[in-house]
């Protein structure tokens, strides 16, 4: 298993390739597959302003298209370039994306702002009472 330090520092990696002409606000995370490959993404904004795609989500349709279908962990990072910045939550949509495919009893996402200053949080924190797949089964 990656070290959460590790994690953090593909983060760090991913954000600078953030795109981000309109916010300035770059994010970038790290998502751990049950499989052990580590999926990244960097925020992506859109000159249509509702196009845009954070991290979380670029690094979690990556991993489903490239056939990862269960995680064990994501971190998150975000700053304005050079300010050091808090810890980065995840939108609510994000968080969403999140629980169509993770477990939100055992899904740990890492909010780190320095390489070795974190929190994590389980998934059923951050979105409790979801809606999720079983709710939908015909
Ligand atoms: N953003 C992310 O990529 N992840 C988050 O968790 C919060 C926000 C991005 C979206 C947009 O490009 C910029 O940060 C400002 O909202």
């Amino acid at each position: 298993m990656t070290e959460v330090t590790e994690l953090i520092r593909l983060a760090y990696e991913a954000q600078k390739r953030a795109y981000t002409p309109y916010s300035g606000f770059q994010t970038g995370a790290a998502l751990e597959a049950a499989d052990g490959r580590i999926f990244t993404g960097c925020n992506i904004e859109n000159a249509a302003y509702t196009p845009t795609n954070c991290a979380e989500r670029t690094a979690f349709f990556k991993a489903v298209s490239e056939g990862a279908s269960s995680f064990k962990r994501i971190a998150v990072v975000g700053n304005y370039p050079g300010k050091k910045g808090d810890y980065c939550a995840p939108c609510g949509v994000c968080r969403q994306v999140m629980r169509e495919f993770c477990d939100p009893e055992s899904f740990q996402v890492i909010l780190a702002r320095g390489p070795e200053d974190y929190k994590i949080f389980l998934l059923k924190e951050l979105l409790p009472e979801s809606f999720g797949p079983a709710d939908l089964k015909l």
